[in-house]
């Protein structure tokens, strides 16, 4: 999908209508040059995964990794996926806790190597959980795909061009 010349809303828009269909696990590459609105996406895909507004969502750019996790809201239940399979609970016992949900927020513009990508543990965490990650080539690099890409151009000050591909079946 390619949207021309979005707003900031627009973008946010789009990317909590993504996250209200994902399902965990799912790896979201996150492309476009500095400043391009690749942090304002994932923010407002996490907060809309979460269904939580409030949610503190700082970049990760000196982090390199930020985790979210279902506990950290004030929610006891989430709805995600269109198909309910990842709904909090879906597929346990009756009673059975909610089934924690986490996303990784990385960006490795600071990262120089595979092997610091690993030592992040980002190996794992790709085949568990929801992962948004910034600056991705050196994944791209050692043959890792996103399940789905999104590039961001910046046009104006206000504006980006920006394309959802989704590689997944
Ligand atoms: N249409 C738009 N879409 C996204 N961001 C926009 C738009 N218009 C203006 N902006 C502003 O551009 C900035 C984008 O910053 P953001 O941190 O999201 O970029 P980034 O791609 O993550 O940069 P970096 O590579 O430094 O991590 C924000 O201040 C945001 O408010
Ligand atoms: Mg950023």
């Amino acid at each position: 999908m390619h949207y021309p010349n979005c707003s900031a809303d627009t973008l946010e828009r789009e990317a909590a209508a993504l996250a209200r269909a994902a399902n965990s696990p799912m790896c979201i590459f996150l492309h476009g040059d500095l400043g391009a609105g690749k942090t304002t996406f994932a923010r407002a895909f996490i907060r809309a995964y979460f269904a939580c507004s409030s949610l503190q969502v700082p970049s990760p750019t000196f982090t390199i990794v930020q985790t979210y996790s279902s506990k950290d809201c004030a929610r006891d239940s989430f709805t995600h996926g269109a198909g309910g399979g990842n709904e909090a609970g879906a597929g346990d016992e009756p009673g059975a806790a909610p089934r924690e949900l986490s996303v990784w927020h990385v960006d490795l513009y600071r990262v120089d190597c595979v092997e610091d990508v690993w030592a992040l543990g980002l190996h794992e965490a790709i085949h568990e959980h929801i992962c948004l990650i910034e600056w991705p080539n050196l994944l791209k690099e050692a043959n890792i795909a996103g399940d789905i890409e999104v590039f961001l151009t910046v046009r104006t000050q206000e504006a980006r061009d920006f394309v959802i591909h989704t590689t997944r079946a």
